[in-house]
């Protein structure tokens, strides 16, 4: 079924099962300790090993000798598989750092042996006796250092430019020129990514713990050299993602390694330590910003240049990506630079590019409002733009309610209490700050498709290998097929996440929520024809409601088609090329500094969020928290230390990678506004996964410098940068 006009009035206007705060139907399961993840799949196959990885020990260089013997005749050892007996294997179009290294070390703790034992202590307590010797290399590790000499990302012949930046600057009698620094991030989610992996001759199954089942399957086929059709898999729950696994990784390709090696089923799950530089990260920045305005807030040119490293060379993490689309303003120019580094792999965290982005952008602006001593939610509305996309004219905005979040977040937050002038208010030691910022996100949307049956005893079931990263995807499908189909939710059973169910979009980039539940729709519409074609009427003009149908003065019970199925499909057609579809949001906080010890407290974080049909207030409320969480975090005490002697992440434990606790943000909220984005999809709706972590960081960093009166320009913002 192709989407290709904006949707008219439909089903999902008088929904009554969509759009309803709905508990999630996995919940149960997760807060019992039963919804088995990857690793815990101790019922699927019988005789699992146990694996463990080894990564090196050096960034760069090669290994010059390993002595694995003692390892294989460590107790309980079954098979090791080591660097140097194989070649290098593990890239596909989706990493570029092969996940087992050959003889090469491409970055620190890539892995480089996998042990296989009995028992975990076993396989642990093996491979510490192995003994790799390295010649270590000399790399770069230092973006400061390479950035001078870093060029466009992204395939970019030259900085993209309209009207003329420079000459609007100088012309501008209110300028700002400010740099500044993200560091590198980690998803450190829950679950450590893990793989249980058997094979049957040719045959290979895979449990693990994966966003995009359909990438994993295509990327482990071309990793092993196998047809991607005789690999399964199977990945229904899943402890938390943020990207980091949207690509299958090194517990995955040894498990299947060392499970052919072994001749049994083994599992890997990536120890704690491993996960920081084994896996991928999300890659610092070094971000310049120049506004030029007229004295009355209006913006006439505006420049971002980004700076990322990569051990690919090709392409970081872009700080630019919502700048073209924020404000208005006729002179314009982004750059995005890219320096090679030799630490492990940069890829996709949690709104790859604008949630760094923000971090820049928003503070920039906030910097311009106080230059000319204006509101900065007001300095955001004089620059908002009309239909037409500011950086991109040929694309106009599919829906975009950005002033109206800004202004009924003002109202709710009482930002007429704020003093304009930095350092004003204060109660007792502390220091009292207030700060905005502005959230944009881009929602795409991904073809999708879903298989839905009836069943005799009256259940439908819908299969789909979507994923569940702990967003709420069953629920939201199982509220899509209920609301189509004219069913109780509890008649609805979603089953997740196996290579065997129809492609779905799979999890990332916020595409998720609206992409799937597409995808279960077009389904759906196939089974209400298939229904009315068995019971003699017409599918789609008749109505579902209650588990019955009504088709002209005719009623059926639903159960009286029997067992049908039908599967569907949902792709769009070329006219929302026309159209930018985004997200957006107004974040509000107000923190409190000790003006003695400068320590920092979020008093309250607020954000407005506009995105389409939201399908499930509840769980999106929950997804826009723990985004606003995450944006925190990096506004004040997340950061990977570098250590740019020996090229890694220094702080790779949880102990020592630090993310806020309840404690650190004591009140939060969140406010949908009641948007549709007919363009979007048939069900008008958006994400909103990744619009809480663009712009809340931004808001504390500025709620900082309103109560103290002093800008921190380098992430994260700890006191020792502004006491
Ligand atoms: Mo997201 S960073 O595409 O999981």
């Amino acid at each position: 079924m192709e989407f290709n006009a904006p949707a008219g009035k439909n089903l999902f206007d008088t929904a009554k099962v969509v759009g309803k705060a709905t508990p999630r139907i996995d919940g149960p399961l997760k807060t019992t300790g039963t919804a088995p993840y990857a690793y815990e799949r101790h019922d699927v196959v019988a005789g699992q090993a146990y694996g463990w990885i080894v990564g090196s020990a050096i960034a760069k260089g090669r290994i010059t000798s390993m002595d694995v013997e003692d390892a294989r005749n460590a107790p309980g050892v079954i098979a090791v598989i080591a660097a140097p007996e194989t070649k290098p294997v593990g890239t596909s179009q989706y990493n570029h750092a092969p996940l087992f290294g050959g003889n090469e070390i491409a970055h620190y703790h890539q892995a480089i042996a996998c042990v296989v034992a009995e028992t975990f202590e076993q396989a642990c307590a093996a491979a510490h006796l192995i003994r790799t010797r390295y010649q270590r290399s000399d790399g770069d590790y230092d973006l400061a250092k390479a950035k001078p000499d870093a060029p466009l990302a992204d395939g970019d012949k030259a900085p993209h430019t309209q009207g003329d930046f420079d000459a609007a600057y100088k012309a501008a009698p209110v300028t700002i020129d400010a740099t500044y620094h993200t560091p590198d991030e980690s998803h450190a989610m829950m679950e450590p990514h893990a793989t249980i992996a058997s094979w049957e001759g040719e045959k290979l199954t895979v449990w693990t713990s994966n966003q995009m089942i359909q990438w994993g399957k295509e990327a482990l086929g071309k990793i092993l050299g196998i047809d991607p059709e005789n690999i399964r898999l199977d990945s229904p729950y899943i402890g938390g993602g943020f990207g980091g696994k949207l690509f299958i990784r090194a517990d995955a390709v040894l498990a299947a390694l060392a499970s052919k090696a072994a001749r049994r089923p083994v599992k890997i799950a990536l120890q704690r330590p491993l996960m920081f530089n084994n896996t991928t990260h999300r890659p610092a920045t070094i971000q310049r910003i120049r506004l030029g305005a007229r004295s009355d807030g209006t913006i006439t040119a505006i420049a971002h240049e980004n700076w990322s490293g990569n051990i690919t060379g090709t392409d970081g993490e872009n700080g630019t990506a919502q700048t073209p689309k924020l404000y208005s303003g006729d002179n314009r120019m982004t750059a995005n630079y890219i320096a090679t580094l030799h630490l492990p792999e940069g890829n996709a965290m949690r709104a790859p590019g604008e949630a760094a982005g923000h971090l820049a952008l928003e503070v920039a602006m906030d910097e311009l409002a106080d230059a000319l001593k204006m509101c900065p939610v007001e300095l955001r509305l004089r620059n908002d733009p009309a239909a037409q996309v500011p950086g991109n004219p040929k694309k106009r905005f599919s829906e975009r309610n950005l002033a109206r979040c800004l202004r009924e977040g003002a109202e709710r937050f009482g930002w007429s209490k704020r003093k304009g002038e930095p350092g004003q208010v204060s109660e007792g030691r502390w220091l009292i700050g207030m700060g905005v910022a502005a959230g944009y996100r881009g929602a795409p949307i991904r073809k999708s498709a879903a298989r839905v049956r009836l069943e005799q005893d009256g259940m439908l079931v819908v299969e789909t290998d979507m994923t569940d990263i702990g967003t709420g995807s069953y629920t939201i499908i199982a509220q899509t097929a209920a609301e189509t189909m004219g069913m109780p939710l509890e008649k609805v059973r979603v089953e997740l996440g196996d290579s065997r169910f129809p492609v779905s979009s799979g999890s990332g980039g916020q595409w998720g929520a609206a992409s799937a539940t597409a995808g279960v729709y077009a389904a759906c519409v196939n089974l209400r024809r298939a229904v009315g074609e068995k019971l003699g009427f017409d599918g789609d003009s008749a109505t579902f409601a209650d588990g019955n149908v009504r088709a002209g003065d005719r009623n059926f019970a639903l159960r009286d088609a029997g067992m049908l199925s039908a599967d569907g499909k949902m792709t769009y057609g070329d006219f929302q090329k026309e159209y930018d579809l985004g997200t957006y949001a107004g974040h509000f906080c107000e923190v409190a500094v000790d003006r003695y010890t400068g320590e920092s407290h979020i008093r309250r974080l607020l954000s407005v969020c506009d995105a389409g049909r939201i399908l499930n207030p509840l769980s999106a409320r929950s997804q826009v928290i723990g985004a606003m969480v995450m944006s925190a975090g990096a506004a004040l005490m997340e950061e990977l230390t570098v250590d740019a002697r020996f090229g890694y992440f220094v702080n790779h434990d949880l102990a020592q990678y630090e993310v806020p606790v309840h404690a650190d943000i004591p009140h939060q909220d969140v406010v949908f506004l009641d948007t549709l984005d007919p363009v979007m999809s048939p069900i008008k709706a958006k994400g909103v996964g990744e619009l809480g972590i663009c712009g809340p960081g931004a808001a504390v960093a500025n709620a900082i410098y309103n109560a103290t009166g002093v800008r921190v320009r380098e992430y994260p913002i700890t006191l020792d940068k502004y006491l």
